[in-house]
């Protein structure tokens, strides 16, 4: 028996199959009767492979680290290489992985993941998903609103994941198993599915706050008991941030659009008894909430008077002594989803 062989019957499923196809297309970008420009196109795959994982390793699976202005040796980058490339192989992702790398060298849209990588990002938002997810039943459900190009949703571990975003940036024919995409606004989304729930819920839609809260009530609406909703940049780091116009940002005048989703805090603190909450302040600033009892939805008009009267919040006015304290509201935490 060839050593190859043995060498990946000892390999899960996953491995081996990965494996298989790295090898055939290898095979196939030397054999004689391919046409010179296909084979030249399966060998450009084949090459992608082995020479991106590094590079996608240093960008999505460790911190940014000072460079230190040595060059790696070949042996470390062969070593990295392998094993950054495991944890992909294994979760049986390197076909899409290498395919990625071909597509996105064509400017066309990239394939989500088949499944999570684990431990593959230092994203906190993953990272306090997938600790939320830890502690909800088998059979979890996750919700995303705002999806854009799938860098979070890809890396989330539940049973069932829930996708909404009306313009999404990668390929929608291939989704993850158990992956559905509704490809709608958040709105037409919470409409159309008064029957589904969920466990956990990442709001990171349109980031202004009449729709954050609107999707923060869709949340808590399907909320199943022990979920959690998670809103995302609810402490904008400056003026520029929180505006509601994201030209500022555009400009380069601030790094990131976080808009006026803060306001979102004060109508939770205000009008929602039933609802307990905490901000994470600090490098990414997220609010988890979460139901002590029964949800009753507010009518739409009663949604409108309630945005009406915090309309006129500014962040200078908000923020002038740092994070207000009702934001981090200290009644009831739950430590386990603090990732
Ligand atoms: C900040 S991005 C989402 C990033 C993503 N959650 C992640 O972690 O990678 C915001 C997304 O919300 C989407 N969006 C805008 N308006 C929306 C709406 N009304 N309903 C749902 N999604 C919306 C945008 O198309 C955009 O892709």
């Amino acid at each position: 028996m060839r050593r190859g062989t043995t060498l990946t019957r000892s390999l899960p499923n996953s491995a081996r199959r990965a494996w298989t196809h790295l090898r055939s297309c290898w095979a196939i970008s030397r054999h004689p009767l391919l046409p010179p420009t296909s084979r030249a196109c399966v060998s450009r795959i084949v090459q992608l492979t082995v020479s991106h994982i590094p590079t996608f390793a240093s960008r999505d699976s460790h911190p940014p680290s000072v460079s230190t202005g040595a060059v790696p040796s070949s042996t470390s980058r062969v070593a990295h290489a392998v094993k950054t490339s495991i944890p992909l192989i294994v979760s049986g992702n390197l076909p899409r992985f290498v395919a990625n790398r071909y597509r996105e060298a064509r400017g066309r849209r990239r394939y989500l993941l088949r499944k999570a990588v684990p431990n593959s990002t230092r994203s906190w938002s993953v990272r306090r998903i997938n600790s939320a997810l830890k502690h909800v039943r088998d059979d979890s459900v996750y919700l995303e609103i705002g999806v854009n190009s799938g860098r979070t949703f890809e890396h989330v571990r539940a049973r069932t994941k829930i996708a909404v975003e009306p313009t999404p940036l990668f390929e929608t024919r291939k989704l993850p198993r158990r992956s559905r995409l509704f490809q709608c606004s958040s709105d037409d989304f919470f409409e159309a599915t008064g029957d589904l729930s969920w466990d956990v819920v990442f709001v990171d839609g349109l980031h202004l706050f009449e729709q954050a809260y609107r999707d923060v009530l869709g949340g808590l609406r399907g909320l199943r008991h022990g979920g959690l909703v998670i809103i995302d940049d609810t402490v904008p780091t400056d003026e520029y941030t929180s505006r509601r116009d994201p030209t500022a940002t555009r400009e380069g005048l601030s790094s990131a659009w976080f808009g006026d989703v803060y306001k979102v805090v004060f109508l939770l603190s205000k009008f929602h008894p039933e609802v307990d909450f905490r901000t994470i302040t600090g490098e990414h600033c997220q609010t988890l909430v979460w139901l002590l009892d029964d949800f009753v939805p507010p009518q739409p008009s009663e949604i409108q008077f309630r945005c009406k009267s915090i309309e006129g919040l500014t962040f200078e006015r908000t923020f002038a002594q740092g994070v207000p304290p009702s934001f981090v509201h200290l009644m009831k935490i739950r430590p386990s989803t603090l990732g």
